[in-house]
């Protein structure tokens, strides 16, 4: 009989990986939750497993806040001793984080089947943490859930068998569908920050190539006051602990429009991307969910892992230069706002557990 891992460790990865654990609850399958701890804070962990009502995860390693090294030496050798001891059959880790590339190790060790879902994502670029994370999980997978036809290629031209990949659309596009009424329904996030429907801008910045970086921080800023500059517009952006770190430590001026805010819930946060003007970020799964919800999107990054969402005109790369972020966003909040979603129908974690049970 199966004994399936769900391994999760920051905030994308629990609002991810929810819909599944819905599918798996209402269809009894025999799981459990191994959470990494990699992201601890209330507002960047408990608060989506009592918002998504997910039952809390049966071990949490508390591996947060630890050298890359350590991070990854102590997810791995506690990983793997809970697999063992709770003898599990699957895996399954989600995405492209320290704790996905910790989980596939420990499963590459026993020889459990393990499960990569949102595989085959490549931005080309070795320097992010993130695209070696997905390299090396893709490469010691033995099922890959691939969100659209570009992750396909991309394991295809890595010499994946393609008996072993399956296009499933993102698990996303599920949360999104399943959240989004409850969120129009309870959220007072527009109250409580004075903010009218689409007129404030969301903004979300925490990638270590941008926010670790003086240079690069210094300039987003001053692209988002440019941009506020445009049509008198607030910049609203609930800020990644990260991000808040740097901004203290590099004593870097704080933009006047910018409203600086805890990070907020997920229900909040759908609801600010909904009610948006445009979004500004360089986040993976904000890109994914401003498409979604048809709600133009500047990635302040030189490339993105998500290229589909380019093509289909939801978005587009500034980079960090200033002028380029003003120009692209006055761009976006002109055009238009319908494009056909590349992420799927909101029924992949369905499709995945169909396929799930027939291996
Ligand atoms: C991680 C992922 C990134 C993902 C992001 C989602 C890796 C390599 N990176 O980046 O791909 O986009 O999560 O948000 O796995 N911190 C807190 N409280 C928390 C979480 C973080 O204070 O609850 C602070 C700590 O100082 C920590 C720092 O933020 O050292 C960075 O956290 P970490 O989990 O290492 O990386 P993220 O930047 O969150
Ligand atoms: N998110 C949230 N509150 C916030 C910011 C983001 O709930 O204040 C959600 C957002 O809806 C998305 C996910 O967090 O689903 C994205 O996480 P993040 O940007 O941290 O990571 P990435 O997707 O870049 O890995």
């Amino acid at each position: 009989m199966k004994k399936i891992c769900l391994v999760v460790g920051t905030r994308p990865e629990i609002i991810k990986m929810a819909p599944l654990i819905r599918v798996f609850e209402k269809n009894d399958i025999n799981y459990f939750v191994l959470h990494t701890g990699q992201h601890y804070n209330y507002e960047m962990d408990k608060k989506f497993f009592e918002e998504l009502e997910l039952t809390r995860p049966k071990y949490n390693i508390e591996a947060g806040n630890l050298e890359y090294r350590k991070q990854i030496g102590k997810m791995v050798k506690n990983i793997q001793e809970i697999y063992a001891k709770e003898r599990v059959t699957h895996v399954i880790v989600e995405g492209d984080t320290n704790s996905v590339l910790a989980g596939a190790l420990a499963a590459n060790k026993f020889g459990i089947c393990l499960i990569h879902l949102e595989a085959g994502l490549r931005s080309h670029d070795l320097t992010m943490p993130e695209e070696r994370n997905r390299i090396l999980t893709d490469h010691i997978s033995d099922i890959f859930f691939v969100p659209t036809q570009d992750a396909y290629d991309n394991l295809v031209d890595e010499n994946v068998d393609k008996e072993k990949i399956y296009l499933t659309g993102n698990t996303i596009v599920d949360a999104v569908y399943q959240n989004i009424k409850l969120a129009q329904k309870t959220s007072n996030i527009l109250k409580e920050f004075n903010l009218e429907k689409n007129d404030y801008i969301l903004i979300t910045a925490h990638r270590p190539e941008n926010v670790d970086n003086i240079n690069r921080f210094s300039k987003i800023l001053e692209g988002f006051d440019a941009v506020s500059k445009l049509d008198n517009h607030d910049l609203i952006y609930p800020i990644h602990p990260r991000s808040l770190i740097n901004l203290k430590k590099f004593e870097i001026e704080r933009p006047k429009k910018v409203r600086f805010i805890d990070p907020v819930g997920y229900l909040d946060f759908l609801n600010l991307i909904e009610n948006s003007k445009l979004i500004i970020t360089d986040s993976g799964g904000v890109q994914e969910e401003a498409c979604t919800m048809g709600v133009p999107c500047v990635t302040i990054r030189d490339n993105t892992e998500r290229p589909e969402t380019i093509r289909c005109g939801a978005n587009v790369l500034a980079g960090v230069d200033p002028e380029k972020i003003r120009l692209y966003s006055q761009k976006m909040m002109s055009n238009k706002k319908s494009w056909e979603n590349p992420f799927g129908n909101g029924k992949s974690a369905e499709k995945i557990l169909s396929i799930i049970n027939k291996l």
